[in-house]
């Protein structure tokens, strides 16, 4: 086969069999398929498309690029994923609540790039906290804690790694297959029975409008299904950020808030309904009634926050309170009024710039920045109460106030607030 002619075929819109996708995956890894090679095929599958069934083929030669985690007991597996959104700290709650429901949590994990950030990064604000373990480390750390979040290491779906690399510098990210197979490579490495994908839509998601959502979610939970991982899926509005907090340290802090029963509601109400969905899938017995029932006592007795300190302490790390957050000032709304709009890309934009997200990979994060948001869409606002509170060194965020203030459109009507769920797709 000549990976030039497999390009060119991509390229023409046709269909590529299980052996040629094999090959170009195989000889990228092997360093046969050149990397301005794979940055052409995954233009190609840009403009394209997939197939179900390339897709599907792609996935599987992705995910046997490395290797699978060896599961040391029976004991049900679950996990959740996120399409990536501002304020999303659902997984760091969401570990540790399932853990205590008796099913094991092996959560593999990303890093922040571009405006949202990363579940990994989130997690390193906590004093000595690890996240690089290998998946015969990570499989005794679940025997001893039943969860775990841990980042794609040169064991899991190398050839993920590299692609993803090339994608993220090559305009090649925004594809439904592309992020299917990168998605489900990774967690299928996990040995899971069952995944819960939370599909963001809006202006701070990769999916700006809900057709796309759906489709990327049909995607995910088709291949997922047909690799043998239950899938589904929930289509959760991104055109606001999640909860109040924004940021690094800042959404450890609300996590923990939310762990110890209290926090915003929509953070809380999001994480059971994932939950719920997670632990109904591999119980047949439990109602989803019951499931949220059950998740609502694990978060008021204590219990899930017990779990986390437990996850923190294995992977290293320790919790003693509160993280310490840079220096704090509040911006106030130019009008009293409804709040009609928030962009969330200028305030993701405005947290990278103060230095809380990356502008390439491997850029160093400062963890104490973030934004706590007192605004959402519908509801009131007025001049002599702020409407965030910004965390940044001094010198640098006087920059950013007229920026952050424009971020949330304010007018005199009244608008009706958003709902969070948008859609359930099975
Ligand atoms: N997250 C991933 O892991 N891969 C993608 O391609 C997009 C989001």
């Amino acid at each position: 086969m000549l990976t030039a002619s497999l390009i060119a075929k991509k390229r023409d819109g046709n269909e590529l069999s299980d052996d040629e996708i094999q090959f170009l995956i195989d000889g990228f890894c092997k360093g046969t398929v050149a990397d301005y090679q794979m940055s052409a095929f995954a233009m190609a599958v840009c403009l394209r498309g997939m197939s179900q069934a390339e897709t599907a083929s792609l996935t599987q030669v992705m995910w046997r690029s490395g290797q699978s985690a060896q599961r040391q007991s029976d004991v049900p597996r679950v996990d959740k994923h996120s399409t990536g959104g501002l304020g999303d700290k659902i997984s760091i709650v969401l570990a540790p609540l399932l853990a205590t429901c008796d099913v094991h949590v092996p959560m593999i994990s990303g890093r922040g790039l571009g405006l949202t950030g990363g579940t990994l990064d989130k997690l390193e604000s906590i004093p000595g906290f690890r996240t690089n373990f290998d998946l015969d480390d990570a499989e005794r750390l679940l025997t001893a804690t039943r969860c775990y979040i841990i980042s794609a290491g040169p064991d899991i779906a190398p050839a993920d790694r590299r692609l993803y690399a090339l994608r993220d510098v090559t305009g090649t990210v925004e594809s439904v297959p592309l992020i299917t197979a990168s998605i489900l490579s990774k967690k299928l490495s996990a040995s899971l029975d069952a995944l819960v994908m939370d599909v963001k839509v809006g202006s701070g998601a990769f999916m700006k409008t809900k057709t796309q959502a759906e489709t990327l979610a049909r995607s995910l939970i088709d291949v997922g299904r047909a690799a043998g991982l239950p899938t589904q899926a929930l289509l959760t509005d991104m055109d606001q950020p999640l909860g109040e907090a924004i940021g690094n340290a800042i959404e450890i802090n609300e996590a923990v808030e939310v762990l110890q029963g209290g926090g915003p509601n929509d953070v809380a109400e999001l994480t059971i309904e994932l939950s719920a969905m997670a632990l109904v899938a591999v119980r047949d017995s439990t109602s989803l009634d019951e499931a949220r029932a059950l998740l609502r006592q694990k978060l008021a007795s204590g219990e899930a926050f017990q779990a986390f300190e437990t996850m923190v302490a294995a992977q290293g790390g320790w919790w003693t309170g509160p993280l310490s957050l840079a220096q704090e000032f509040d911006i106030f709304p130019k009008q009293s009024g409804f709040v009609q709009e928030i962009d969330c890309r200028a305030i993701g934009e405005a947290i990278v710039a103060l230095g809380g997200g990356r502008q390439r990979a491997g850029d160093a994060i400062d963890h104490s920045v973030g934004i706590r948001l007192f605004a959402s869409v519908g509801g009131a606002v007025d001049t002599n109460t702020p409407i965030m509170r910004v965390y940044a060194t001094s010198e640098r965020r006087s920059e950013y106030v007229d920026r952050l203030v424009q971020a949330i459109r304010v007018s005199s009507s009244p608008t009706s607030t958003r709902p969070l769920v948008l859609a359930r797709v099975e």
